[in-house]
């Protein structure tokens, strides 16, 4: 793993949700990890009229609530003293002055590179790419990149106006939209349990594969984000990003090289064969559900209306499931089964991929006779692993079978989120494009939900509750084909 070369790294909405949860604790596990270069310093940006110290201050607790084990002193000294606090709002020019400022201050071997995270909502990534235009420190000296996080627009239309907006003021190649789930090491495995092994390939595909799952379930709620999220909900938070990439990677075909590019075509390829959804389609192919209040992990936890910042009467989903199917010569019939929800019974996410059943029952007149499928599961979370499930006969008397599960897993156990982000940060400095999202994809990806949005948008007047701490509301499961498929809560 390369360092994180000598650059400015400014945070916008560092004191924000994302930056606390996940961009800082990653950078400080960098640190630690001596990834950082000597040269390299951190500018955090916030509404706070905070000290330099009240930011240190805030920092330390932040880190010491997300890490897992508090903060190690002299580790946290080194990461502290590369930061410097700007007060303001994203709004507001002076803000732009003031950073400029610290961008200015004489700092031998610190070079003119700049790495612009913005970890704010994204109604406000314009306001702050024109502002970084009005000071003219976007296309400047040194190789300057922004960092956006999904969802990238709100649908396929205004998707288009800021992608236009931003090329006014940054080239394509200085954009970095990231999503963080290619970072993470179970999604960057499938692609070499695909295509590294000639074993798996002739099985993947319709003649062989009765359907996949992915979900990705949190026990969280909503927390302090209800500002964002009562607008975006479920679908477009979690599904039309994270969920629709780990689609393309389980559906692509074997792109021609391992580069940016060539991966990225592949994937744009699958979305662009994702049947559009009809609007009367719409009932039969996608499901929303909001979290009542309920116990999870055994804690009372309130319902999504009462939490803070969620609007009067609020329908915003914060569980969405759908059902796709891809028109091509690998994939057609087969259905992909999406679901993602907050406040479920734990935080689970696994691409299930579900075998057919054998031509022939031969066991029919033993203990064996209902055999349940094989399964390819890959666990992302709460553990990161890979297993295959196969049948084999109980030892001793009778033909009784049992599941045996190949394990492919490289590791047993250890947090995962850090490790996405740190690995995408250092190819943000680096450049390396392969795991952030070219504008078609997210464009094709919008084209795929927008249809779902649509219609939701249009039906505000109730939506189904589910209790918190369970598995989501049995109404999902309208979504499967057949009886037989239902959904996969175990790893
Ligand atoms: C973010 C979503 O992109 O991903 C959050 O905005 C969600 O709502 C988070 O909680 C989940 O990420 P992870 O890595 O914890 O599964």
């Amino acid at each position: 793993m390369a360092d994180i070369g000598p650059c400015y790294f400014v945070i916008f909405g560092a004191t924000g949700n994302l930056a606390t949860r996940k961009l800082l604790p990653a950078l400080y596990q960098l640190e630690a990890a001596a990834k950082l270069h000597a040269d390299l310093r951190f500018i955090a940006l916030a509404r706070r009229e905070w000290s330099r110290e009240q930011w240190l201050d805030h920092l330390r607790d932040s880190l010491n609530e997300h890490l897992d084990q508090c903060c190690e002193a002299k580790t946290f000294a080194r990461f502290a003293d590369r930061f410097d606090y700007v007060a303001g709002d994203l709004n507001d020019p002076k803000t732009y002055r003031r950073l400029m400022d610290e961008l200015s201050k004489p700092r031998p071997g610190v070079c003119e590179n700049i790495v612009f995270y913005l970890a704010i909502k994204p109604s406000d990534f314009l306001a702050v790419v024109e502002q970084l235009n009005g000071i003219g420190i976007n296309r400047a000296h040194g190789r300057h990149r922004v960092v956006v996080e999904k969802p990238f627009g709100e649908d396929i239309d205004s998707a288009r106006a800021l992608n236009a907006q931003l090329h006014r003021y940054f080239d394509e190649d200085q954009v970095f939209r990231i999503d963080h789930y290619l970072g993470k090491e179970t999604v960057q495995n499938l692609l070499v349990f695909r295509f590294a092994n000639t074993l798996i390939e002739p099985i993947w595909n319709r003649n062989y594969i009765d359907h996949v799952q992915i979900t990705v379930a949190e026990a969280e709620g909503v927390g302090g984000r209800a500002g964002y999220y009562d607008g975006a909900g479920a679908l477009r938070d979690m599904l039309q990003n994270h969920l629709m990439q780990l689609l393309t990677l389980v559906a692509m075909e074997p792109p021609a090289t391992i580069d940016a590019d060539a991966l990225r075509d592949e994937k744009v390829k699958v979305l662009r064969s994702i049947r559009p959804i009809a609007p009367q389609a719409v009932h039969g192919q996608a499901f929303r559900a909001q979290y009542g209040s309920g116990r999870v992990h055994g804690k009372p936890v309130i319902a999504y209306r009462e939490e803070g910042g969620v609007a009067d009467g609020s329908v915003t989903e914060t569980y969405a499931a759908a059902k796709f199917f891809i028109d091509n010569w690998r994939w057609r019939g087969v259905p992909f089964y999406l679901r993602t929800g907050k406040r479920l019974a734990d935080n689970f996410s696994l691409i299930a991929i579900r075998f057919r059943h054998p031509p022939q029952l031969l066991f029919h007149e033993t203990g064996a006779a209902h055999l349940d499928p094989n399964w390819v599961v890959l666990s992302l979370q709460p553990t990161e692993c890979m297993h295959i499930e196969l049948h084999a006969k109980e030892p001793g008397l009778g033909m009784n079978t049992r599941i045996v599960k190949l394990n492919a897993s490289y590791r047993e156990t250890e947090a995962t989120t850090m490790e996405a982000y740190k690995t995408l940060l250092l190819d943000v400095v680096e450049g390396d494009r392969s795991l952030f999202i070219r504008f078609d994809e997210v464009e094709w990806a919008w084209r795929v939900v927008d249809p779902i949005l649509r219609d939701w948008a249009q039906n505000r007047d109730s939506i189904v509750s589910y209790a918190a701490g369970g598995w989501g509301p049995r109404e999902a499961n309208r979504l499967f084909e057949r009886d037989d498929q239902y959904w996969r809560n175990e790893i």
